[in-house]
């Protein structure tokens, strides 16, 4: 069967990106990523992408409207023959017109039990709340900001004396299993 195309939308870091890429190193990977796209030019992940020979799209949303800007990743998306996108610290809000576009089709990773804690610092509030467990899920993206089915999720304990940044390095060693594995699992599912 032929790969299914995923397209990356990163802001920063992109170690979720680098794992998804890590794992179409095994010829059973149902999908290639055959294109990055991010809204900071120079973010880190790039530099990865960039060694790995994967096409890259780089702009700002600075000075653009929403639907300017994404116009212009759905092109990019569109002209590489994407099928899936996946999102990897992707720092905007897609707007519901574009996410109804890439319906079934779009996934995020996020770092808390989804339902709990959708948005930012979800390390810190998982510790504020006195929680015991913690961790992260792959959900498909809908227009309720992290709010769509949940595909997968890794728990990991949160152990006496982790702080926010303990907590994150954890929860981001799960990431990285769960997410290539989970979209690998949604393309099997759904067919490319
Ligand atoms: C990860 O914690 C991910 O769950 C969240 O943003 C962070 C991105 O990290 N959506 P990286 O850029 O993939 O390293």
């Amino acid at each position: 069967m032929p790969r299914a195309r995923v397209g990356i939308l990163i802001s920063g870091r992109g170690s979720n990106m680098a794992a998804l890429i890590e794992a179409t190193r095994d010829p059973a990977c149902p999908y290639e990523v055959v294109l990055i796209i991010s809204n900071v030019a120079d973010a880190d992940g790039l530099a990865f992408a960039a060694a790995e020979g994967i096409p890259q799209f780089a702009h700002s949303h600075v000075g653009l409207t929403k639907a300017e800007f994404e116009a212009l990743i759905d092109g990019a998306l569109r002209d590489a023959g994407v099928d899936y996108v996946a999102l990897a610290g992707f720092m905007r809000v897609l707007s519901p017109d574009f996410v109804a576009r890439w319906d079934g089709r779009i996934v995020n990773i996020h770092p808390s039990l989804l339902p709990l804690y959708r948005g930012l610092d979800t390390h810190q509030r998982a510790l504020d709340a006195g929680d015991t467990r913690h961790g992260a899920s792959v959900h498909l993206v809908t227009a309720a900001l992290d709010g769509g089915p949940v595909l997968a999720q890794a728990e990991v304990p949160i152990l006496e004396g982790d702080d926010a940044e303990a907590l994150a390095r954890r929860v981001l060693i799960e990431e990285h299993m769960l997410y290539p594995a989970a979209l690998a699992e949604l393309i099997r599912s759904r067919g490319a």
